[in-house]
């Protein structure tokens, strides 16, 4: 069988990861997805740029137009990050009736409502794994490893750059803006980082997972957001002193006045599991009715735990290519024409 053509927007940190991964583990992607998947067109900014990826054999171009337009590509993978020029792209995908995988959740969170009702009327695809604790499969661990329960609450440490920042404080006493200087050049972090340190990315993030485990409507906007910005080597220490590290949550939970939404640091006595989740990676507690607490670990940022995520949805898309379309199911969040009716 052919493989499938994809067509990649961003060759940065994700999109060079994505390449890496793509290429190094073509065989057991291809065994999984039932048959190959090639990135024929990438756009990035810069041609001269230096990447982390061998590019030989894919077709470069400065403007995305070339890769969303192109009448061959069936996949297009959005790695460019915002929710301006990625929305129209994603739109444009949609509207040609190709399949979306996206790491940016930002786009999600603000237009995922849109976004999800296009893709619906298309019939394809919007995978979006990646967008939430970076290589931890918890998209679809909720949706399908948990489509049997009613999720109850869930929480956790979402966001990499500010965990990594907290965790070096504490552990070797460095200031905030060093650490968010290394953040930045280990590629963990935003292009704006304020998204990270203000606790905007985890509401993103928050918003997606909410959504997921409740079926509700994306709502960014509901979020009660605070970041880390204000907090201290000397707040770090002294909470250690009284045996408590201090982490930054993502909370949403079900009440009996609908669904809460809330992303701040929180002290956390130092003998729990979440209190020992360290440097860039992301743990998310999950309650459901039927199994209990369950509990997700793993990087939450990086080129190549992020790529894990977008290879995963491109081997769903390729599945779905192959499979009878008469009797897909839309990929999205939640099924537009079938949302809870939980207040939020
Ligand atoms: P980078 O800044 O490393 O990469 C962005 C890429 O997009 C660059 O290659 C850039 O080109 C390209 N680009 C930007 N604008 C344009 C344009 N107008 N036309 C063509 N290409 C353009 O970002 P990341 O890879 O870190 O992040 C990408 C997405 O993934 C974001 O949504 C982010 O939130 C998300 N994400 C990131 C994670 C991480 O660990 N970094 C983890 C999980 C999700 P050029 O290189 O030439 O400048
Ligand atoms: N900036 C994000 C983080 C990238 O640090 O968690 C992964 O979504």
């Amino acid at each position: 069988m052919e493989p499938v053509k994809a067509g990649l927007l961003g060759l940065g940190t994700v999109g060079g990861g994505t390449v890496n991964v793509l290429r190094r583990n073509a065989e057991e992607i291809e065994r999984r997805a039932g048959r190959g998947i090639r990135i024929t067109h990438a756009a990035a900014r810069d041609l001269d740029k230096p990447r982390i990826c061998d590019t030989t054999g894919i077709t470069l171009t400065t403007d995305p137009q070339d890769v969303v337009s192109n009448p061959d590509i069936q996949i297009v993978i959005e790695l460019i990050g915002g929710d301006g020029l990625a929305k129209d792209l994603v739109m444009q995908a949609i509207e040609q009736g190709k399949h979306v995988v996206t790491a940016n959740k930002a786009l999600i969170a603000k237009h995922g409502n849109e976004i999800f009702a296009a893709a619906q009327k298309k019939g394809v695809m919007v995978a979006f794994e990646a967008a939430v604790a970076g290589g931890i499969p918890i998209i679809k661990a909720i949706r399908e490893g948990l489509a049997g329960n009613q999720i109850q609450w869930l929480a956790g440490i979402i966001n990499g750059t500010g965990n990594f920042i907290l965790t070096e404080m504490r552990d070797k006493g460095r200031e905030f803006e060093d650490v968010l200087k290394e953040a930045q050049e280990l590629g963990y972090a935003e292009a704006d980082p304020t998204f990270d340190v203000e606790g905007i990315d985890a509401a993103h993030k928050l918003t997606i997972l909410s959504s997921i485990a409740f079926g509700i409507p994306l709502q960014f906007e509901a979020t009660y957001t605070e970041g880390i910005s204000n907090i201290t080597r000397e707040d770090v220490a002294y909470a250690e002193e009284l045996g408590y590290r201090i982490k930054h949550l993502g909370l949403t939970r079900r009440t009996d006045k609908g669904v809460e939404l809330r992303v701040h640091p929180t002290l956390i006595p130092e003998r729990r599991l979440i209190a020992n989740v360290d440097g860039v990676m992301n743990a998310v507690l999950v309650m459901g009715d039927a199994v209990g607490p369950t509990l997700y670990y793993g990087a939450g940022a990086g080129d190549e735990p992020t790529a894990s995520a977008v290879v995963a949805d491109l081997v769903d898309v390729a599945r779905v290519l192959t499979s009878d379309p008469e009797n897909r199911v839309p990929h999205l969040a939640f099924q537009p024409d079938a949302i809870s009716d939980l207040p939020i």
